[in-house]
């Protein structure tokens, strides 16, 4: 399993983690990926997930990078302590890793959140802080509100069906060393994938170099520069032949033949400032999210 840099800070992340969401697999999977290299979990407290994963990592905690995330509607100053301290319980464990807002609030203002995530690194419960599903003015805005810390990553969607981020976060993050955590990297499952790979353009590089669609796909987003990610899977085989997409490189002409091949979405500038308003007006009117 190759390793890359967590954004500046000298510590090495697998660039192949396992994601949680969804998670049904029980302790096996999770402990198979982790004595395969994949020593990178990421979980959230609205997953439902921190407990198997805790149990995953009973005894072998320190040789695991623990992600985990805080729900918008705990980003007050006391919830996210309160939040930090349940997910800590949830994890057995007295650290995490990576602490990273979920979604953005824009009731709560953002200034407020980051004093409450650096107090958290103050009082060692917490080593690095993330973001998840921000953009690149979010992230500006989110850096700008810390003193003493640096945001070290954005868990966004990507996938070499989903190239959203490619029109403007991938390029901030790799010009500003932050680590973007590719989720959704299989596009949450191999059909959808193939949905849209209509000429099997997958299956043509898999054939040429001997390793699965799946493990193309997930190679092909970790050969971006400051790109991991993180696939979710129930089953032990899965886990283990995602392992196998980390230790070879695509060739550059296999990367070209995929990037222009595949069919992919790409929401435009318009389209995710819609989500992002329509988000904002499920905030307002108090819905739980
Ligand atoms: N920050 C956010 O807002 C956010 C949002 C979504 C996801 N995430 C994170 O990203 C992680 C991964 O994303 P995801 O769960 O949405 O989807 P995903 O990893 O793209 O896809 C998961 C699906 O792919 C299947 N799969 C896994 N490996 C496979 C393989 N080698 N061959 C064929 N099928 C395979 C899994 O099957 P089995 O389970 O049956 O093995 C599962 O059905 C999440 O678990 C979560 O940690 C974060």
């Amino acid at each position: 399993m190759n390793c890359k840099e967590l954004s500046q800070t000298d510590v090495k992340i697998p660039e192949i983690g396992l994601g949680t969401w969804n998670y049904e697999g029980g302790v096996h999977p999770l402990r198979t990926g982790i004595d395969l290299g994949a020593r990178f979990i990421d979980t959230a407290e609205s997953y439902g997930t921190e407990e198997v994963v805790g149990q995953a990592t009973k005894g072998i905690r320190d040789n695991v990078f623990l992600a985990t995330k805080v729900r918008p509607r705990h980003f007050r100053r006391a919830d996210v302590i309160k939040s930090a301290e349940q997910s800590l319980k949830r994890l057995n464990t007295d650290y995490i890793d990576l602490y990273q807002l979920h979604w953005s609030n824009y009731l709560v203002p953002i200034t407020e959140t980051m004093a409450a995530m650096e107090e958290l690194v103050e009082m060692g419960k917490i080593r690095f802080i993330g973001v998840s599903n921000f953009s690149v003015r979010e992230i500006r805005q989110a850096q700008g509100a810390l003193s003493k810390n640096k945001i070290v990553s954005v868990q966004v969607r990507y996938s070499v069906v989903d190239r959203t981020v490619e029109r403007d976060l991938l390029e901030y993050c790799q010009t500003n060393r932050i680590t973007l955590i590719a989720f959704s990297p299989l596009d949450l499952g191999m059909n959808n994938i193939e949905r849209y790979d209509r000429d099997d353009i997958l299956g043509q590089v898999a054939g040429e170099v001997g390793k699965t669609r799946a493990q193309v796909a997930l190679n092909w987003c970790i050969s971006h520069d400051a790109v991991v990610a993180i696939p979710k899977a129930n089953q032990s085989e899965h886990v283990r032949e995602n392992c196998r997409a980390s230790g070879w490189q695509l060739e550059p002409a296999q990367l070209k033949v995929l990037d222009q091949g595949v069919h992919f979405r790409q929401r435009g500038a318009l389209e995710s400032a819609g989500r992002r308003l329509a988000r904002r007006i499920v905030q307002t009117f108090g819905r739980s999210i």
